[in-house]
């Protein structure tokens, strides 16, 4: 059987192109799965997975643990706002309390960059990073390659633009990593403030102006401005904004060629990207949501495979 690379999903930086394509393949097979009247495989039966969540999240967390529940495997969760967190208990003594009822895999969101690193460095259990701060969010970027990879048959080759507030996005740099590793040409496109001095170090070319961004890609994936992450303004007004970066159905509609459009979410509708964009036949969206579970549920089973091959 084929295996990953790696023991935990810290972050895209750290896969082969091999482990993605394994990860889709799997994915492929949980897809047909979760689409059966009984979307449920007995995989995990063995396996006690935390999904701990410093940060807040509505997809992130509900996919993973639906994709946990869909293999059986057993599931706890613990949300930091309502934890002994609030009561001055540090991370580790957190997760080891966790690891002390018998856990063997932990699902992590955290608003520190690093978090995940730090973690596996200091216990055994298998994690996975659901997102650590403006660095990464590795599954959302599987998803989304695999998304891509549904619609045009493969990601290689295929001109991709990332729109928006890049500076504080870990999805931009997931995608960026997990894009460029599976041979698609990237650009991103945002407010000069909101773009990270040395972004062409990655491979991707910066392209400011909308219009030619999107005449370029075959694919826009839009973000969000992260109001949360940011201590100064960016840009002079939310409306200066939306009239420079906001897509709209008269900007498609003007396109020699029609687009595919994503979105990781939460969407901020009239602001990266109006209702009539986000709703449309080009739009994918809700697919990369659905994906979402497909994508998890496979990482989860490679990864629990690799625990159950040390302890036989
Ligand atoms: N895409 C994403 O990470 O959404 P949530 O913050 O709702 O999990």
């Amino acid at each position: 059987m084929k295996e990953l690379s790696v023991n935990n999903l810290l972050g895209i930086k750290y896969l082969q192109p091999e482990d993605l394509n394994l990860i889709f393949e799997t994915a492929d097979q949980f897809k047909e799965v979760i689409n059966r009247p009984i979307k449920k495989v007995p995989s995990l039966r063995d396996i006690t997975i935390a999904n701990l969540f410093f940060e807040n999240s509505t997809r992130t967390r509900l996919s993973f643990e639906l994709a946990e529940k869909r293999l059986s495997a057993d599931v706890v969760n613990f949300s930091a706002a309502s934890s002994s967190v609030n009561k001055g208990e540090t991370l580790i003594d957190t997760v080891n309390n966790i690891l002390a009822m018998k856990v063997d895999m932990v699902v992590m969101r955290h608003p520190n960059p690093g978090a995940g690193v730090f973690l596996s460095k200091h216990i055994n259990a298998s994690i996975i990073n659901a997102g650590d701060g403006a660095h990464e969010h590795p599954t959302q970027a599987l998803l989304d390659a695999y998304s891509i990879r549904e619609k045009f048959g493969e990601v290689k080759d295929k001109n991709i633009v990332i729109i928006g507030d890049i500076l504080h996005s870990r999805v931009a740099l997931s995608n960026i990593f997990a894009l460029k590793k599976l041979g698609a040409k990237v650009k991103v496109c945002g407010p000069n403030s909101l773009i990270p001095k040395h972004i062409q170090s990655l491979g991707v070319q910066v392209e400011p102006n909308l219009k030619k961004a999107l005449e370029w890609c075959d694919i826009a994936n839009m973000l969000r401005v992260q109001h949360e992450r940011m201590d100064n303004s960016y840009f002079p007004s939310i409306r200066e904004y939306v009239q420079q970066y906001g897509l709209n159905k008269t900007i498609l509609d003007q396109l020699k060629k029609p687009i595919t459009i994503m979105h990781p979410g939460p969407i901020n509708r009239g602001v990266e990207i109006t209702s009539d964009v986000a709703d449309s036949e080009h739009s994918i969206i809700l697919n990369q949501v659905e994906n979402g579970v497909a994508v998890r549920m496979a990482v989860i089973y490679l990864l629990a495979s690799k625990i159950k091959q040390y302890e036989n």
